[in-house]
């Protein structure tokens, strides 16, 4: 594991957008694992500049996000589908119909979330995934548990996931107290692993995921058995 320490916001994201964008770079076909949250935005921005800069070609990549709000449809203005389209894909020549995110409207879930791990492993896996990081360890929506949870899932969303998230809706109450979350398998079978930190807060998770004891309680710790993994931490 690399574990880079660094001093804003604003280097953290140009570190990771390099990152991303020397994958994009080295495979042109590549499927990129992407992450929604308020840590990426910044990383977003700086390739959206790299694809202003004619430093990267997005028209042959694929993207497959890590999670969706459960009766959030894509036109939602807090659904990730709408994240993604207004953070990223709007502002580069990825073609649309090769980015998927769940769909959080789905009428049979079994079936939704069957059909996300299969469309992974028939890409031959992700080469570049993107995390951000919970302050209760999740990563994707893969909250503590008794287990790792393996497979594409509907999860209850932890009140601290809900308090947290609260910030980007009216009001408390219409935060979904479910979401529909690629498994740890896909993420763990991912070529390379990027988690990108940010805040004072993220400290003390940082430290008990990625220098403590293994744990489902914490599940972004299981990344510590990762070939392939950086994390970038700004406290500020
Ligand atoms: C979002 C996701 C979540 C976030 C995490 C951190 O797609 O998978 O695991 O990465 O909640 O969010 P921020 O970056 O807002 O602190």
């Amino acid at each position: 594991m690399k574990f880079i320490t660094i001093k804003s916001y604003d280097e953290l994201s140009a570190k990771a957008a390099d990152i991303i964008a020397a994958q994009v770079i080295m495979k042109p076909t590549c499927v990129l694992g992407l992450a929604t949250g308020s840590t990426p935005i910044g990383t977003y921005k700086r390739l959206i500049e790299d694809y202003n800069n004619g430093k990267i070609d997005f028209s042959t990549v694929k993207s497959i996000n890590l999670d969706e709000y459960v009766g959030l449809d894509g036109n939602h203005d807090q659904s990730y589908r709408y994240f993604m389209n207004n953070n990223l894909f709007n502002h580069v020549n990825i073609d649309k119909a090769n980015t998927y995110v769940p769909n959080g409207c789905a009428t049979d879930y079994d079936k939704e979330c069957a059909e996300y791990d299969k469309r992974v492993q028939d890409f031959g896996g992700i080469d570049l995934q993107l995390l951000g990081i919970g302050i209760d360890g999740h990563i994707g929506f893969n909250e503590p548990d008794s287990i790792f949870t393996k497979e594409t899932h509907v999860v209850d969303l932890h009140p601290s996931t809900i308090d947290a998230n609260a910030r980007f809706f009216e009001d408390k109450s219409l935060v979904p107290k479910k979401a529909v979350t690629m498994g740890m398998l896909s993420i763990m079978q991912a070529k390379k692993v990027l988690l990108v930190a940010n805040g004072a807060n993220k400290k003390d998770i940082l430290e008990k995921a990625f220098f403590g004891p293994i744990n489902p309680q914490i599940p972004a710790s299981i990344l510590q058995l990762h070939p392939d993994v950086t994390v970038i931490y700004s406290e500020n």
